[in-house]
């Protein structure tokens, strides 16, 4: 697991390290389990190649953030990597390999654009698993806005209530978004099955950014009126939403976006 000191890389590894023998990375922070298989990996200074190597892991997460050429050298060497020994690699995408098509929701096999320089890192890497290894060695999860109780989403709202700040709405947005405890059953799932190639996994449903944000206020219940500042970035509504259609999970692993909203108030 690389960035498993991370927000969604230890929600996954969490989940995994009962069931797998599982080993995560950390750079500055750290890894909160009980199993001390941790490793301290700096993408710019040390050798991904190496580390694999040591590990010989039958499947990589990669859970990373960082410098954008460190992340996508470190990605060609991993895949250099699963071509020699077989292993696969999952890597966390984002909705934003679509942020130049603003039309409509995307799906799995459309075909991707983006205009922001971390979509368009996205993209490259991708792009590197899906010309470099055969599919049965790829899955690709692209992921919207990740919620859930401790998520650093959840966290900024909530202090932007207390200290009585603007909250950032996007009323022209529509959006789907998820959870990290969903997205570590889905993972579980992918990994026990040997599922590959593109996975959606964001909610069923569809939702304006402001409604949802919204909704997130009154479920936090913290007794503070909101201060919106609307942010316009188009005059009509603008998609920004990975919906499943090709590469459906279960019924059970799916979400919608209301319980999202549940599932990111216990323990606030
Ligand atoms: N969260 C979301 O809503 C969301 C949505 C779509 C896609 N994603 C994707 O999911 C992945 C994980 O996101 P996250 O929200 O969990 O991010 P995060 O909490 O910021 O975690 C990033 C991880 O990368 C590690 N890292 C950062 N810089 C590094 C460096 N220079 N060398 C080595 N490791 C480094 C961090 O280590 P330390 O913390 O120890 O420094 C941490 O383990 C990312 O690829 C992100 O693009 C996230």
């Amino acid at each position: 697991m690389l960035g498993a000191s991370g927000f969604l890389g230890n929600a996954l590894y969490k989940e995994l390290y009962r069931y797998y023998n599982t080993y995560g990375t950390y750079h500055s922070g750290k890894i909160y389990s009980d199993n001390k298989h941790y490793l301290k990996f700096d993408l710019v200074n040390d050798d991904v190649y190496e580390l694999l190597r040591q590990v010989q892991p039958s499947v990589i997460i990669s859970a990373l953030r960082g410098p954008f050429t460190d992340q996508l050298e470190a990605h060609e060497l991993m895949v250099g990597y699963a071509q020699e020994t077989g292993c696969r690699i999952i890597f966390l995408s984002s909705a934003n390999v679509f942020d130049a098509f603003s039309n409509y929701p995307s799906y799995e096999n459309d075909k991707t654009l983006s205009q922001s320089i971390y979509g368009k890192l996205k993209i490259r890497v991708e792009t590197l698993l899906m010309r470099h290894l055969p599919e049965e060695q790829y899955a690709i999860v692209r992921l919207p806005m990740v919620f859930g109780v401790g998520s650093p989403r959840i966290q900024a709202l909530k202090n932007e209530l207390l200290l009585g700040d603007a909250i950032e709405v996007f009323p022209h947005l529509v959006m789907n978004t998820t959870t990290d405890a969903k997205l570590r059953q889905q993972i579980h799932y992918i990994i026990n099955r040997k599922l590959s190639g593109i996975f959606h996994l964001g909610s069923t449903d569809l939702i304006h950014h402001k409604e949802f944000i919204h909704e997130l206020v009154i479920m936090l219940d913290l007794n503070r009126k909101p201060i919106y500042k609307n942010v316009f970035t188009s005059n009509t509504d603008r998609y920004l939403a990975v919906l499943p259609r090709d590469n459906r999970l279960p019924k059970h692993l799916q979400i919608t976006n209301e319980t999202v909203v549940e599932s990111s108030k216990k323990y606030i």
